[in-house]
């Protein structure tokens, strides 16, 4: 498994990673992502998440160590496993690597925000170690990572 860029040669698989139909509530596609991106390429750190030759998922972090939101300075953006391959650990696995991204730029803690409700990802990231900070920002729940 492993996090590569988004390139020419894979925009098109990397797009086609689509959630269940009933998660589209909590996760923008992966099209307005990147379009996104785009926009903001200097806070923007998108990656397909690849198990072989297979792109299963695709994850993008905000990197703004300057905004004045804590929670938005070193952030999970999306995270987007592909409705076939959930359950698999690869959604654990995109953040193990975001967080060693974030160890190597000296970052101490990992931030994500998400949407309420059931059939959500809220237990997926307690799950993983991330800690309500009591906070809701953009009617989202905040959970942080500390790295
Ligand atoms: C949430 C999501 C990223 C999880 O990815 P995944 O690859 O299915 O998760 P993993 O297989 O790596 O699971 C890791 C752990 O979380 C648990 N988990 C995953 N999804 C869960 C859920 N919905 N409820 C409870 N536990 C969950 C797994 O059981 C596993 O626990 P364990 O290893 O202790 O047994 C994926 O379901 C997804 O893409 N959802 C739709 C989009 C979304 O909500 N993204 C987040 C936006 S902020």
């Amino acid at each position: 498994m492993r996090l590569e860029l988004v390139t020419k040669d894979n925009v098109h698989k990397v797009c086609k990673v689509k959630v269940h139909p009933h998660q589209e509530v909590f996760v923008a596609p992966v099209a307005k992502s990147l379009a996104e991106a785009y926009v903001y390429p200097d806070a923007a750190w998108p990656r397909a998440i690849v198990d072989g030759d297979r792109i299963v998922g695709f994850v993008m972090v905000a990197i703004q160590p300057d905004d004045p939101i804590e929670a938005y300075r070193f952030c999970l953006w999306r995270l987007i496993i592909d409705a076939d391959e959930q359950g698999k650990g690869y959604g654990r696995f995109a953040v193990q690597a975001v967080a060693e991204e974030g160890r190597r730029r000296g970052i101490g803690q990992l931030h994500s925000t998400w949407h309420p409700g059931d059939g959500g990802p809220e237990e997926f990231y307690v799950r993983l170690g991330f800690v309500l900070t009591g906070e809701v920002l953009d009617d989202e729940t905040v959970g942080v990572l500390q790295l």
